[in-house]
């Protein structure tokens, strides 16, 4: 009796996903999610959140521009997302005269949203499982078998677009069904000094004061389908919206959050994790180098500042990131923790007789196959990371893509220099970049770009993008990766196996996902709590009027000062910023709606805490939160700052 009682024990212990780990698959959300989310506080069945037939929640997350996520908060196809997710839009729009992203903006009026071309979002319609007509087929049998799926699809679903997607390392694939609006235009954002406030110094950090939104509205045509720019075009009518809800959170309130993660490395070995370590600290360095010229002149003239604003962000965000990560690594153990969970399962793997053959190789295929071609791969990175993608090569061979407002021919000129300096000093000779009549060396590269550089010189630029191409063509093309391909595979598989029957989730891949959990606080070291929201008084307490990134606005200080808060304060008469939840979230999370127990919607996602930053890798329950901006003080901006009362109009409250 005790000893069946212990297996039920076990077996509901096994049923029960973890309540914070996990990126989720929508179609899964019944079987897998349903009862532990219940259990911790939702008051949503799987149903209300994804349906393919009636309206869900689901139907107003919308995947934002390439990489990040939104949600539709109005009957009028309102979106909200990050500050930094529209940052790069915002830019584009943005001149010395008009600058949207150091001034802010609101619209006051639908006439006055202005178009941004080339910016698009994205639906979801739904997303089916066809790993039993793809699993087994050869290379092109499944090919075939891809496009026919497509097409009947297509077919079936008139303005969308299908694709196969695959998870857990080609294991499973779905076929999933999008609808891309493509006339999007921005309705408004804070000033980049509350947008993103803390700069690079506070980003990936707690305590956090970020205002991290901002808005954008979707145009349909006169049948509320997706149309290129029109003026005709009007605000779409979504099929869902979200509420909002200003009531706040306290601790262990149940959260959850859909949309768009990335990329994760929950399936990799330790040898590609240790290469992928490496490999970001060269990118660190190399990026290190290159924001110094880049920030430099940021500093010194505000026209550079905006040119360079996006391009500087970006680099900047991958580049603490990976110091993060390779900190964490050391500190949380990560590699011999991944090698503790390889030696089980080698060990499971060898009891098993009938697997043993497909999968007892994995493990050592893939150590060997990036063992060998590790050199290759580092260059290939290097290249990439410096000299690769010079905006100059842009500029001559891509005139029609390049951007002159995003350029300075003196800053790129500087960064060349610098990057061409860190290549020639890190290169292997064998992959050495060879421009048609120089020999490279670390005496003659200044006298290189000098003459690179010099005006008209177009056929000098084609010649090293030539030589770039040559390098890789040579080198890289021919890396035959097919059995690295199917160790991955095999390793994703086993682990799938040896753990059957627990609730399981893939790798991110931009696919929508739901995480759940709980508003909590954490502890980032020994004999330190972290509480799990900030105030506007600590805007007042970082505000420093010569640092670029701890600038505040007049209005709002002499606001915060005056506790002018109106009804977005809270309970206890402090305007909410930010707040922590130990949601599961990474990279293209970013702009995710945080929802409460009923779907109402309390914040926006926007980070990930420092003392994780090896999350994508594995997930830290004690140590790993989501940041999330404060609805509240979102609409506080908008509202006092932006005096925008035509968009709070159009939102939904709950009482
Ligand atoms: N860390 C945030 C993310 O990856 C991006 C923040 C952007 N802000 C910045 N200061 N670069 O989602």
């Amino acid at each position: 009796m005790k000893k069946f009682l212990f297996t039920i024990a076990c077996m509901v212990a096994v049923l029960v996903a973890r309540a914070d780990e996990g990126m989720w698959l929508l179609p899964m959300l019944q079987k897998f999610n349903e009862d532990a989310m219940r259990n911790i506080g939702c008051r949503l069945s799987a149903e209300d959140i994804y349906n393919i037939n009636h309206a869900s929640l689901k139907d107003a997350i919308v995947q934002f521009g390439g990489g990040c996520t939104g949600e539709v908060i109005s009957q009028n196809g309102l979106v909200s997302t990050n500050h930094h997710c529209g940052y790069a839009s915002i830019q584009r729009l943005s001149t010395p005269e008009k600058n949207y992203l150091e001034d802010g903006f609101f619209a006051k009026s639908y006439a006055e949203e202005i178009p941004v071309p080339g910016l698009s979002v994205t639906f979801l319609k739904n997303m089916t499982d066809v790993t039993d007509q793809l699993a087994g087929l050869d290379e092109e049998a499944f090919d075939a078998k891809v496009d026919e799926l497509k097409k009947a699809s297509n077919e079936a679903n008139p303005n969308c677009e299908s694709w196969v997607m695959s998870f857990y390392n080609n294991n499973v694939w779905y076929l999933v069904v999008y609808k891309v609006y493509k006339d999007i235009r921005f309705v408004g954002a804070p000033p980049a000094s509350m947008g993103k406030f803390g700069g690079e110094t506070d980003n990936w950090m707690w305590p956090r004061h970020t205002c991290d939104f901002s808005l954008f509205r979707i145009y349909a045509d006169e049948n509320n389908e997706p149309a290129e720019y029109s003026e005709n075009n009007k605000p779409y009518t979504p099929v869902k919206s979200l509420k909002i809800s200003l009531k706040g959170v306290k601790e262990g309130d149940f959260t959850f959050i859909m949309g768009y993660p990335g990329r994760t490395q929950r399936f990799q070995t330790a040898a590609q994790l240790k290469n992928m370590v490496e490999i970001n600290n060269l990118r660190v360095e190399a990026r290190t180098i290159k924001q110094n010229v880049m920030w430099e002149a940021m500093e010194k003239d505000p026209v550079v500042r905006l040119k360079y604003a996006n391009k500087y962000a970006g680099s900047a965000n991958g580049w603490k990131k990976w110091q993060g990560e390779d900190l964490a690594f050391k500190k949380l153990n990560i590699i011999a923790r991944e090698e503790a969970k390889e030696a089980e399962l080698t060990k499971w793997i060898n009891k098993k007789k009938s697997r043993k053959e497909a999968w007892g190789n994995a493990i050592g295929t893939i150590e060997s196959f990036i063992e060998q071609n590790k050199v290759a791969y580092r260059n290939l990175i290097l290249m990439s990371e410096t000299i690769g993608n010079l905006d100059i090569m842009m500029k001559v061979a891509a005139p029609k893509r390049f951007r002159e407002q995003d350029y300075d021919r003196e800053v790129d000129y500087n960064i060349t220099k610098a990057m061409m300096g860190f290549y020639l000093d890190k290169v292997d000779p064998q992959y050495k970049v060879n421009p048609e009549g120089w020999d490279l060396t670390k005496e003659n590269y200044e006298e290189y770009v000098d003459w690179l550089y010099k005006e008209g010189n177009d056929e000098g630029v084609m010649q090293l993008l030539q030589a770039l191409q040559t390098l890789a063509n040579d080198n890289f093309k021919d890396i035959d990766s097919k059995d690295y391909e199917k160790a991955t595979q095999d390793f994703a598989a086993a682990l799938l196996k040896w753990k059957k029957g627990e609730p399981s989730y893939p790798d991110a891949n931009f696919s929508m996902r739901l995480t759940y959990g709980t508003v909590k606080p954490y502890s980032p070291k020994d004999g330190v709590s972290y509480w799990y929201w900030c105030t506007a008084n600590g805007i007042l307490e970082k505000e420093n009027p010569d640092d670029y990134e701890f600038r505040v606005p007049g209005k709002i200080h002499d606001m915060i000062v005056a506790k002018d808060y109106g009804r977005y304060a809270d309970k206890d008469g402090q305007l909410h910023t930010c707040f922590l939840t130990n949601n599961d979230i990474t990279g293209g999370n970013s702009g995710s709606p945080v929802l409460d127990a009923d779907g109402n919607l309390i914040g926006l996602a926007f980070d990930g805490n420092w003392e994780s930053m090896s999350s994508d890798v594995m997930f830290e329950p004690d140590l790993q939160r989501c940041i999330n901006v404060d609805i509240r003080f979102v609409l506080w901006v908008v509202e006092k700052w932006g005096e925008a009362h035509n968009i709070i109009n159009e939102l939904e409250f709950v009482k």
